[in-house]
């Protein structure tokens, strides 16, 4: 009997590249390649990329010279690469790095095994079509339903908003739904293979739907999925704040399968940047829709994005950015250094802010909001969350889960609870983590 080939992945960047991973590992098995942890035993190495900030784009680099020395060793490895530098650079990638088999752009995993069965026969091959319809939905299958307690299902892909600093709308195509029906179906699958929680995935999820009059709009397609039976929790990520509907709040106040949570990135506190950027809201708009989120569900707990030296950027912007922070107490923050891609509007704009003073704005919005992560999670403690248990800690002597607010939370009790939500008393808020003790099971 032939030995199983060998894949291995690395995937970068965002939880769709993690989700289209999940897809690709699928397709390989179908060929014959069983997924391995250690690129020594690889036959077959795949990158999936990101391009989002230049660092991410620098790091995929790095790593395909690594692979090119094992390449050396092993003149047989096929090495792919896929995702947003894939679909950057198409055959550019080719001649950068000619020991690279195949490269497929972010809409051509359909094609993946038909590319990598060519390379196993010494063919080269680039795909970086995009397929700007629901078909693309149907040519790979989902993920396998290997059950776990938390999963993610694509519901939209794509975006057209076009902020002046992205690189999304050009790596990953126009906005596409997906029916929800098959958004159902999915969930439901993954119901029954013991899943608890699902987090309803897209670039721009919650102008899901906007593109066909008359269907389900995401707050249809949320009460939807909240009637499957056997999945307790709901998120879902990304939403643009221009898209936050009245409709999209009242979930909040009316579904108790939807957690308390939202990621809800602000980009900037400054309205001459967050113009600049083409966010299509003021800083006074954002705050209303915090204010009506935290209305319809008190206690909701709000994470997002910021972006310091975007082109224009002055000393005043950059102080009403560290304001916004304080008003809207972020549960946690992800923030980085504005990095000019190619292609977009914003990549055209002068870029006079010099980089120590990007690098010290970085740290001083950091700073403040580690501070106001901790008094946060710090207020927690003496209350009772209801956390989804996802399994033994990292340290393995304890359990691990999450609160609906979606913070990270640590307590004792029987591995057998994963995928059970439990009361939970909070007895220690830490930087990044909550403690806690179960109270009944
Ligand atoms: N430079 C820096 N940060 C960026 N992001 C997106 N594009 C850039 C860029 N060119 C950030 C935004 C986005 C997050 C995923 O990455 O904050 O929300
Ligand atoms: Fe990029 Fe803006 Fe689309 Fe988000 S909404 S993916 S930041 S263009």
């Amino acid at each position: 009997m032939n030995k199983a080939k060998k894949l291995y992945l690395e995937t970068f960047g965002c939880q769709m590249n993690v989700s289209d991973s999940e897809k690709i590992v699928t397709l390989m098995k179908g060929i014959g390649y069983q997924q391995t942890a250690d690129p020594v035993e690889a036959d077959l190495v795949l990158l999936n990329t990101c391009s989002i900030r230049a660092t991410a784009e620098q790091r995929v680099y790095g790593h395909l010279g690594k692979f090119k020395s094992m390449k050396k060793q092993k003149p047989g490895l096929i090495i792919g690469v896929g995702g947003c530098v894939a679909q950057q650079e198409g055959e550019r990638l080719l001649r950068k790095a000619p020991f690279v088999s195949l490269v497929f752009g972010t809409h051509n995993l359909h094609l993946l095994q038909k590319m990598v069965s060519g390379a196993e026969q010494g063919k080269q091959s680039v795909a970086t079509d995009f397929l700007d319809d629901e078909k693309r939905f149907d040519l790979f299958p989902h993920a396998e339903s290997e059950g776990g307690v938390s999963r993610f299902v694509t519901v939209m892909q794509g975006c057209d908003n076009f902020c002046a600093y992205c690189i999304v709308p050009h790596v990953r195509g126009r906005e596409i739904s997906r029916s929800a029906d098959k958004v159902v179906e999915e969930v439901a699958a993954l119901a029954a293979a013991g899943v608890t929680e699902v987090t309803l995935l897209g670039q721009n999820v919650n102008s899901y739907g906007f593109k066909e009059p008359g269907a389900p709009d995401f707050a249809d397609l949320l009460r939807l999925v909240a009637q499957v039976e056997g999945i307790e929790r709901l998120r879902f990520t990304t939403s643009h704040p221009k898209d936050i509907s009245p409709r999209l709040i009242a979930c909040f106040a009316e579904i108790p399968k939807l957690a308390p949570h939202i990621h809800l990135p602000a980009q900037s506190g400054s309205d001459a940047v967050l113009q600049g950027m083409n966010r299509g809201y003021t800083r006074v708009q954002y705050l209303e829709k915090v204010r009506a989120l935290r209305d319809a569900c008190p206690g909701i707990q709000f994470t997002g994005d910021m972006i310091v030296g975007f082109p224009g950027e002055d000393e005043a912007c950059f102080e009403q950015t560290m304001e916004l922070i304080e008003e809207v107490q972020y549960a946690d923050l992800f923030s980085f250094i504005y990095s000019a891609r190619p292609g977009t509007k914003a990549a055209g704009f002068p870029d006079e802010v010099r980089r120590a003073e990007k690098q010290a704005r970085l740290e001083r919005l950091q700073a403040a909001q580690k501070k106001i992560t901790l008094a946060r999670n710090e207020s927690f403690v003496g209350g009772v969350q209801r956390v989804l248990v996802e399994g033994p800690s990292s340290t393995g002597d304890a359990l691990f889960g999450r609160t609906g607010g979606n913070r990270a939370t640590v307590m004792n009790g029987d591995p057998a609870l994963a995928g059970r939500l439990v009361e939970v008393r909070i007895t220690e808020g830490l930087q990044t983590l909550l403690k806690g003790e179960i109270l009944d099971v």
